[in-house]
């Protein structure tokens, strides 16, 4: 909402001035990802915007959270929101003004390289956790940027690939999430790089102006994500209001990388950071056009003037630029003096809250009673990355810890009994986007590499022997994601799978641990004792998988995912996934994850909101208490605390004319931790979407009759069914 203070800025700001306000330049800090400088006549503050989701990523560390898909394994959105909040607290401590996150695409392809960003393939968790994550975020008058508006599910081609998706898909599927989080306050949305039905996210103008403006009344900045604008005209007039970086590649690079170490006098050039810097390594990672144009990032300095001197952008598009940035600084307090929040970085309770929600995320997907450890047990602990800690993928949500605890630390510390170390396999390296830059001046990012020089002697002999000769084997496994890539398939990658076996062959109480980006293949699972997935949990890896191995804590995390093998998923043609003469077609439809599993009666490996306790719990006594709420008394049965995960799926009505529905949809969802022999009665708030369907005449409609809610532990462990009639 536009107050006073912004109107006379407005009155006072020259075109030129409002320009200026459109789009980002060099930091004068070398900081930030992005920047707007300040004006300073009219005490209009420089801006600061930094990624992302995982952590606050400037040229210092920070604390690396667990990967967006292990938080919305925890299915508890409170946390979600202690974590937006200590991003914020993070970001203000960075004197970063925005924060570009949390990401939020749907996961359509299991493969997808940026899922490890992302919450879940449903709409309701993922609305739940980006609400609650911007929440967090806006609490500390940090701006939140959920992003990427719309349709980007897969990286190959991203830049520049259409999807193509109904109407009704794209209101019941992939929008929900972002008027979630624009509903929570969100300051910022970020368009993503692909193009919806032939138009690019940046300027569609059905997208950005007549759903995201009009209809859901989102009065923040549009920005566009860095080099994802194709246009001067046809950006603004669809509803873009902010090019990000707003400068070149070679610009960006220059503020960012070298920053102080570039020696007065000297030529950028001479110092690798100069053309020949942004020059990427084609050999380095298959970005197969996931990369933007780096050279288009200026385009808003260059050619807006004109465009609105010669009217073919409204002066008024210009004003409600300008006015929506600047009422995004008003109601973030940055027009009165700036921030005065020194924020916090990497406090005892950030780094709690990291391990807390690593183990929150984690899913025990198997257990025949393996699990938890005995503290004096000899552990036999392998894996070929057991040195390292996971502290997310790669790219733009690569965050630097100020400490990390690997595997081995974290085992090593909790164990009573001996601990044997054998790698088995060769190291699964990190990919990155920016490996495509390293040897150009640019430093890695992500931290934990080895070069090949340490690179231990491997073999699975070795890791055999060693399991021969411990009471239980504990493999970690894991893959290697990347932004503007996705991965070759879901299998583990390397010889991971091999080892499993092995290992598994020689002692029978083997526990794997999965650290991957999304769903897995685990073809030997029926010969494992257990297994738990823990997606990339962050800086306390090796401490949160000793919690969980050993008992401390109950793993209360969920499949936010279905796990199957590949080719089960929907998007399993070439139209589908990745798309033919630049276009991927949606044709699943609303059937993604596990309404397509539902609807065509296969059978998941672990279906979603699958996972086990170190408890048992019973559900009884569920009724509706009114149209959108139901209640259950859940106890707990074992002898151990637990978490539960109780999720409500809801089948509604045949609609008329034969219109397709899934046969379920997730509703809603509550966890909750209880002692042994505790009961609690607990509401199920139910979103209103899942009752309703979208179409493009009616909008949302909710069909009369009766809506049975399920009440379960995983779409397929169903306990409870309740009649809803609306
Ligand atoms: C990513 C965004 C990110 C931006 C700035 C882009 O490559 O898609 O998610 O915020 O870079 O780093």
């Amino acid at each position: 909402m536009s107050s006073d203070t912004v109107e006379r800025l407005l009155a006072d700001l020259t075109r030129a001035e409002k320009v200026q306000l459109t789009h980002g330049a060099a930091d004068t800090d070398g900081t930030a990802t992005g920047f707007v400088p300040a004006i300073e006549r009219l005490d209009i503050p420089g801006v600061r915007f930094t990624d992302g989701p995982l952590g606050v990523r400037t040229d210092e560390p920070a604390t690396a959270f667990p990967a967006s898909m292990a938080l919305a394994a925890s299915f508890d959105p409170g946390l979600a929101r202690e974590l937006g909040q200590t991003l914020g607290r993070e970001a203000n401590a960075r004197n970063q003004d925005v924060l570009l996150g949390p990401g939020l695409n749907l996961v359509r392809v299991p493969h997808c390289g940026r899922n490890f960003e992302y919450y879940s393939e449903d709409p309701v968790v993922t609305g739940r956790f980006a609400a609650s994550v911007v929440d967090g975020i806006e609490s500390e008058g940090v701006v939140a940027t959920p992003k990427h508006f719309v349709a980007n599910n897969q990286e190959t081609a991203r830049a520049s690939v259409s999807a193509e998706v109904d109407e009704r898909v794209l209101r019941e599927l992939y929008l929900p999430g972002f008027r979630d989080a624009v509903d929570a306050g969100a300051g910022a949305v970020m368009s993503s790089y692909n193009r919806v039905n032939g138009t690019f996210a940046s300027e569609h103008r059905h997208l950005l102006t007549e759903v995201l403006k009009d209809e859901w009344g989102f009065e923040g900045v549009v920005m566009s994500d860095w080099f994802g604008t194709e246009s001067v005209v046809g950006t603004a007039n669809g509803g873009l209001d902010l090019q990000m970086p707003g400068i070149s590649g070679k610009e960006l690079f220059e503020s960012m990388s070298m920053g102080d170490d570039v020696p007065d006098g000297e030529e950028t050039d001479e110092e690798g950071t100069g053309d020949e810097a942004m020059e990427m390594d084609p050999d380095a990672v298959d970005y197969a056009d996931g990369m933007p144009d780096p050279t288009t990032g200026g385009l808003y300095r260059e050619e807006l003037a004109d465009a609105v001197e010669s009217g073919e952008v409204p002066e008024s598009r210009l004003d409600d630029m300008a006015r929506r940035y600047l009422s995004v600084l008003d109601e973030h307090g940055l027009l009165d003096g700036g921030r005065n929040d020194e924020g916090a970085i990497d406090t005892p309770e950030h780094r709690e809250l990291a391990e807390r929600v690593a183990v929150r995320g984690t899913a025990l997907l198997e257990n025949d009673g393996v699990l938890p450890l005995a503290d004096d047990a000899d552990v036999a602990l392998v894996g070929p990355n057991v040195d390292q800690a996971i502290t997310g993928g790669g790219g733009s949500s690569e965050t630097t810890p100020f400490t990390q605890t690997t595997p081995i630390e974290g085992i090593t510390d909790r164990a009573d009994g001996a601990v044997s170390v054998a790698h088995g396999v060769p190291r699964i390296e990190d990919v990155s986007l920016f490996d495509a830059f390293e040897d150009d001046g640019a430093e890695a990012v992500d931290g934990g590499d080895q070069s090949a020089d340490d690179e231990p002697e491997v073999s699975i002999d070795e890791a055999v022997a060693a399991a021969e000769d411990a009471d239980v084997a504990v493999v970690f496994v894991r893959d290697a994601a990347t932004e503007a890539a996705d991965r070759e398939s879901i299998a583990l990658p390397g010889e991971q799978d091999e080892l499993v076996e092995a290992v598994a062959a020689a002692n029978d109480r083997t526990v794997v641990v999965a650290n991957t980006s999304g769903p897995v293949e685990t073809p030997w699972r029926d010969d494992v004792a257990a297994l738990l997935s823990c997606w990339y949990p962050g800086q306390a890896h090796g401490d949160a998988a000793g919690a969980v191995l050993y008992g401390d804590s109950d793993p209360g995390g969920r499949l936010p995912v279905t796990f199957a093998p590949e080719g089960e998923y929907p998007a399993n043609t070439e139209r589908r996934f990745p798309g033919v003469d630049g276009e991927v077609h949606y044709e699943e439809g609303l059937l993604v994850g596990y309404r397509h599993f539902d609807a065509t009666d296969a059978e998941p490996t672990y279906p979603f909101g699958h996972g086990h306790s170190y408890t048992t719990f019973e559900y009884s006594d569920a009724e509706a208490i009114d149209d959108a709420t139901v209640e259950l008394t859940v106890e707990n049965t074992g002898d151990r605390p637990g978490r539960e995960v109780v999720q409500a799926y809801v089948d509604s009505p045949a609609a008329p004319d034969d219109l397709d529905r899934p046969p379920r949809e997730l509703g809603g969802f509550v966890a909750l931790s209880l002692d042994p022999g505790e009961s609690r009665r607990v509401a199920v708030a139910l979103d209103e979407r899942a009752f309703g369907r979208y179409d493009e005449s009616g909008g949302w409609t909710v069909d009369a009759g009766e809506h049975v809610v399920s009440l379960g532990r995983s779409s397929r462990d169903r306990r409870l069914d309740v009649a809803v009639d609306r």
